[in-house]
């Protein structure tokens, strides 16, 4: 039985290509499901159109699976929440009109996250949390950010990427090298076995605490290029190799700026976020760097590092403390600046 205090917030997550629901009940995830669209990998990447039809095929099924793992009823709940933006346009209006339209046939508030936030704030699923303000590293496919979190509700961006975000350069050095899509994790797998000294590729020269990885991108490309035209099975015969090399670049060039912002900040609670933060070789390095200075560390579990629910829960759950509330015509927003 539900009391009258209770908060139990059901929050949906469309921005990309993965369509997922989660119930989060005082604090606490009942649960977290998540569909993802396999149609993209013979594309090579998300194809937007594609992704909006199949989170209309699966956002019902999802919020259904949602609630009945959390043994939660639709007239149980006391708020729904979406994810407004970043994200693909047409994907993020599946998500903000199926929550418009539940939340206006239950008489029950509206609340918008943005998904930045979210990932940021997954660190508060659970009881390992770090005390404000912390440092967050946030490495996600759209984007590259470090951020200075004072409460759940003040970010203050202290770097960003130019261009690409750390994922994107993962995924088209991958793409180059003809994995498929998305190329990350599987980079990062191959890399596993490989030699990340073998090959030496540029990091960029950016100012202060700003990222630029078009550069590499380009170095890559001209480097495959180079080696094919006197051997054109090199890839082939480097895979493993050209992969840790091209991780360990991008890798030690986020440590890199994670320093100087700790130096600069002066704060050594650090958190990593984002669905960059799955890969193993970041997360080892960023354990050693913070061993050897001392600093403390919040690595999110792998369910909670790409996209999810959860995380939308969990930002929903502050907001609604705060009676942060939308109104029922909020819209979507593809970009922001952040
Ligand atoms: O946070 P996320 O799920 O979506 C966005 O908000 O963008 O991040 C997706 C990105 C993709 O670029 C994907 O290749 C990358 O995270 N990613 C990884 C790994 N797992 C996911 N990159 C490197 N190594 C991984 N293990
Ligand atoms: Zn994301």
């Amino acid at each position: 039985m539900l009391s009258k205090q209770d908060i139990t917030l059901l929050a949906i997550e469309s921005s990309c290509d993965d369509t997922a629901a989660a119930v989060i009940h005082n604090g606490k995830m009942r649960s977290n499901v998540v569909a993802s669209q396999e149609i993209h990998e013979q594309y090579g990447g998300v194809v937007p159109e594609l992704a909006s039809r199949a989170h209309q095929q699966h956002i019902v099924p999802v919020v259904d699976a949602a609630l009945k793992q959390a043994g939660i009823t639709k007239q149980q709940l006391s708020g729904i929440a979406f994810t407004q933006g970043p994200g693909l346009l047409g994907s993020l209006m599946v998500g903000a009109s199926f929550a418009k339209s539940m939340a206006l046939g239950l008489n029950i508030p509206l609340i918008a996250v943005n998904h930045l936030d979210a990932h940021v704030l997954a660190h508060f699923i659970g009881n390992n949390e770090p005390g404000f303000p912390f440092l967050s590293l946030l490495v996600s496919g759209g984007h590259t950010q470090i951020v200075k979190v004072n409460s759940p509700s003040d970010f203050e961006i202290l770097g960003k990427t130019r261009d690409d975000a750390a994922g994107e350069a993962f995924d088209k050095t991958a793409k180059m090298l003809g994995l498929p899509y998305p190329g990350g994790p599987v980079l990062d797998k191959l890399a596993s076995t490989g030699d990340p000294h073998k090959f030496q590729f540029p990091d960029s020269r950016v100012g202060e605490l700003d990222f630029s990885f078009s550069g590499l991108k380009t170095a890559v490309l001209y480097f495959i290029r180079d080696q094919r035209s006197s051997n054109p099975e090199f890839v082939e015969q480097n895979l493993n190799d050209i992969c840790a090399s091209i991780q360990h670049t991008i890798v030690s060039y986020l440590m890199r700026k994670l320093k100087k912002a700790v130096d600069q900040t002066g704060i050594q609670e650090i958190a990593l976020a984002g669905g960059v933060s799955a890969n193993s070789y970041l997360r080892m390095r960023f354990q050693e760097l913070a061993h050897a200075r001392g600093w403390k560390v919040f690595v999110p579990a792998l369910e909670y590092c790409t996209d999810n629910a959860a995380m939308i829960a969990q930002t929903a759950y502050f907001r609604f403390k705060e009676q942060q509330f939308a109104d029922q015509d909020i819209v979507p927003y593809a970009r922001m600046e952040k």
